[in-house]
């Protein structure tokens, strides 16, 4: 007897450049589960009827991007704690009706540099952005007890805010920055800026200050100009990619209970990110 189809995908507005339903799709093939992501591009006025619908027995949940990830934190039943510290929800997973809401995209931050052996618990650490992605950011460098955490930001309000709530340092996106990374083991991008392949956050000879063996972290999920820079002064660096597969094997584990198959996520992830790069070169 076939199996009936299950559904679980991505609410966004826009979702259409993502890369979930590529490795996602890989891993539920893989293990041979008969469900389907799909993207679900859902503009704010029909929000709450999407929610509804991930309580029907045929979801298994979702993901959830921006600009929902706040919205869907206050639509569920449940969250977790670390949801609950981020204010966001990127993963929602159906039980029976009843909708539980967590935040992988704090596991999924810290894999990457747990996978470098790096000790996080000794870090200095300095975050550029004070929006959303920094929020969850600075509740993933809280759980590892990063030792001096510095969030900097254009508007400095916003970095006073998480400052405040976090008990970390708020700085400038400018030329004040130079002593904190002067003392810093790992700068993070945590600023819509880069995606556009053109620009960065701060100005590119702030790089010289940190020091030779730091590491550079844009959450872009592409080659940025801050990347690029940092890389041409000697510096490691990590793109978003892998935060993006991190954040979507814990989602894949959530929805399904079952270990996820990294290594098919990781390939259909690189795949599908060379195969975006070359369309955009293209059009
Ligand atoms: P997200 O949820 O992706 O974090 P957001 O909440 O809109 O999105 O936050 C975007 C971040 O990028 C903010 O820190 C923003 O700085 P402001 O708080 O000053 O707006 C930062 N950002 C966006 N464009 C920027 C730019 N051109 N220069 C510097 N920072 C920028």
């Amino acid at each position: 007897m076939a199996r009936s189809q299950l559904s679980v995908g991505l609410i966004g507005y826009p979702v259409d450049h993502s890369l979930s339903p590529v490795f996602q799709q890989a891993a539920f093939d893989a293990l041979g589960i008969p469900a389907r992501y799909e993207l679900w591009p859902t503009p704010a006025e029909v929000l709450d009827e999407r929610v509804r619908w991930l309580r029907g027995p045929e979801v298994l949940g979702a993901n959830v991007t921006v600009p929902h990830k706040a919205a869907v934190f206050t639509r569920v039943d449940q969250v977790t704690e670390r949801a609950r510290r981020a204010g966001a929800v990127n993963t929602v997973v159906n039980r029976g009706g009843v909708l539980y809401g967590d935040n992988t995209d704090v596991p999924g931050f810290l894999a990457p540099l747990r996978e470098r052996g790096l000790p996080l618990g000794e870090l200095a650490v300095v975050v550029l952005g004070a929006g959303g992605a920094a929020r969850g950011i600075l509740v993933a460098l809280a759980e590892a007890g990063c030792r001096q955490v510095t969030v900097a930001n254009r508007t400095a309000e916003r970095a006073h805010e998480l400052a405040v709530e976090f008990g970390v340092v708020a700085a400038p996106l400018d030329q004040r920055l130079e002593p904190c990374l002067r003392r810093a083991d790992l700068l993070v991008n945590a600023t819509s800026v880069g995606w556009d392949g053109a620009s960065l956050p701060i100005d590119a000879a702030l790089l010289d200050a940190l020091p030779a063996t730091a590491l550079v972290y844009d959450l872009t999920y592409r080659d940025t100009p801050l990347l690029q820079v940092a890389r041409r002064r000697g510096l490691a660096t990590i793109d978003g990619l892998g935060m993006l597969v991190y954040q979507g094997a814990e989602s894949f584990r959530l929805w399904t209970s079952q270990e996820p198959p990294l290594e098919v996520m990781w390939r259909a992830a690189l795949a599908a990110r060379q195969a975006h790069e070359q369309a955009s070169r293209r059009s």
